[in-house]
């Protein structure tokens, strides 16, 4: 048994392993004391929406990369907590494709429902990570951002639930200096009523880029040209959004493509993608990767091979969120309560491997979404996570991929079945592609009986 366990991010990821240790303790287990830090003076992570951009109020960069009218990009079926169901925190079923506000109020549900609140010490940044060779355990350096007082902690395992959405990723092309517009990445984007009647161009191909396109395209947009870099995204968009290859240059507003095609331009957004960064983390300890479903040195997607009493949360590019945290919690919780024992390092390098090998050959989001799938059972299969039917999320996410390319702007207006309770959700009263408000309340309707507090 360890004493003492340093969680670092009261985001999903930090929440779910406080969760699984309470599940843990709710059923008799002797727990090690929790401390979780968290830098933001809330919980929910990415999901605590903040209108803040650059530096937050202690001069760190901000945290925050979701903005206004952001909807849920996957159905809800596929990330539901098997132990508290979203019939269970709304009293009824809600449509598949809630906006920001309703998923924060349901991860904070379970979390509130919990209790583990109490282990979470809220505007404390942690600034430095390191291993005692010596005395066998980690020294964590916090700022009570407060006060500015720093104070050195010891712990015996450290799990590191930062996110990796956060640091953005921003090339740069000739004639930047003179473009007389915004330059922007999206961990910066909050409203897209700032593009409404202006040309956009938007830099990416993936999950932001197509859904900033929408979006201020949606709030009144003039056009959106989208550029990618190895691939388009294809979608059926509507009129005013296209797609050329890679950007080349400005020329004042006019941006040139490797096509040989130009378009004048207003504001440029960079949807090219975040940077894992961990300035916190002593050199041998950090995790380098880029955003792949199996980063390297994470054994099991978590154990740090280089000291796996340091362990990694969510670190994976994602298609399973929510359920994906859970898993890999549970199997953190119980490797630190001394129910599951690690081989040794040259295996666990071995297994990784073979995973990340398996993804190089990977041919479509199809296999990836049962990559991820299967990286989650090997996960739940050895741990006591109630039982759900992991087999529906991956027909479910197969289905959505499909949905996508029969209409990008009508996908969210589709219902899925949960995993956990059977039950089918039922259609959002307005189509996503009308609907501007994207508040809790109008959300759900005024049902009788609903507390929006969630208590
Ligand atoms: C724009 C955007 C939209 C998304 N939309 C969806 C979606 O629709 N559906 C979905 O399932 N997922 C979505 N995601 C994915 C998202 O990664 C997960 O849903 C989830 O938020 C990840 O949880 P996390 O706890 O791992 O990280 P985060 O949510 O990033 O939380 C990490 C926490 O750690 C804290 N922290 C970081 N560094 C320190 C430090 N040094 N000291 C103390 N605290 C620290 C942060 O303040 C934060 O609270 C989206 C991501 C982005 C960027
Ligand atoms: N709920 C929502 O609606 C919503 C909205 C936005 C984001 N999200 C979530 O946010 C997370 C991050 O998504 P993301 O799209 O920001 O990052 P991402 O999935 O990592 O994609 C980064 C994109 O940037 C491109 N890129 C990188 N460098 C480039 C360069 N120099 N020039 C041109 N393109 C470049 C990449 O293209 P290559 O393929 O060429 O490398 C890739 O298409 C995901 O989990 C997603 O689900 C959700």
């Amino acid at each position: 048994m360890v004493a003492r366990v340093g969680i670092i991010g009261a985001g999903p990821s930090g929440l779910a392993q406080l969760h699984a240790f309470e599940q843990a303790r709710s059923q008799g287990a002797e727990v090690p004391e929790l401390v979780c830090f968290e830098k933001q003076g809330d919980w929910g992570g990415l999901w605590n929406y903040s209108w803040r951009s650059g530096l937050d109020e202690h001069g760190d960069p901000c945290h925050g990369s979701m903005y206004r009218y952001l909807w849920s990009n996957g159905p809800k079926e596929c990330l539901e907590f098997a132990d508290y169901t979203f019939e269970e925190h709304f009293g009824r079923p809600i449509p598949s494709f809630p906006p920001r506000a309703v998923l924060e109020d349901y991860i904070l549900g379970r979390a509130g429902k919990s209790g583990v609140r109490r282990h979470i010490r809220f505007n404390t940044a942690v600034r430095w990570v390191d291993f005692d060779d010596v005395a066998r355990t980690f020294l964590v350096t916090v700022e009570s951002l407060d006060d500015g007082v720093t104070r050195t902690e010891e712990f015996d395992q450290v799990v590191v639930a930062s996110g990796h959405f956060s640091i953005p990723n921003v090339p740069s092309y000739p004639g930047f200096d003179a473009f007389p517009g915004r330059i922007m990445h999206s961990h910066d984007f909050r409203d897209s009523q700032e593009f409404a009647g202006k040309n956009l161009l938007v830099v990416g191909g993936s999950y932001s880029a197509e859904d900033i396109a929408l979006q201020t395209k949606k709030y009144g947009a003039n056009s959106v040209t989208i550029s990618y870099r190895s691939a388009p995204m294809e979608f059926p968009w509507p009129d005013g959004i296209e797609e050329l290859p890679e950007m080349t240059k400005a020329d004042g507003r006019t941006v040139g493509f490797v096509d040989g095609s130009t378009r004048d331009v207003d504001a440029i957004i960079f949807c090219t993608g975040y940077k894992h960064h961990f300035p916190f983390i002593a050199s041998d300890l950090r995790l380098a990767t880029k955003n792949v479903l199996y980063p390297p040195d994470l054994y099991k997607g978590v154990f740090f091979t280089g000291n796996p009493n340091l362990m990694y949360l969510g670190m994976q590019d994602q298609f399973y969120t929510f359920t994906m945290f859970d898993a890999e919690a549970w199997y953190a919780r119980d490797y630190m309560l001394g129910r599951i024992s690690l081989p040794g390092r040259e295996e666990m390098e071995k297994d990784i491997a073979t995973w990340r090998s398996r993804e190089g050959s990977l041919a479509d989001p199809v296999e990836q979404i049962d990559f991820q799938a299967d990286h989650i059972d090997d996960l739940l299969k050895e741990v006591d996570y109630p039982d759900f039917d992991m087999n529906l999320t991956r027909d479910h996410f197969k289905k959505w991929e499909h949905d996508k390319v029969e209409s990008i702007i009508g996908y969210r207006d589709r219902g899925f079945s949960s995993p956990c309770t059977g039950t089918q959700a039922p259609l959002h009263h307005t189509p996503w592609w009308e609907a501007m408000d994207d508040s809790l309340p109008t959300f759900l309707g005024t049902a009788p009986g609903y507390d929006e507090t969630g208590d």
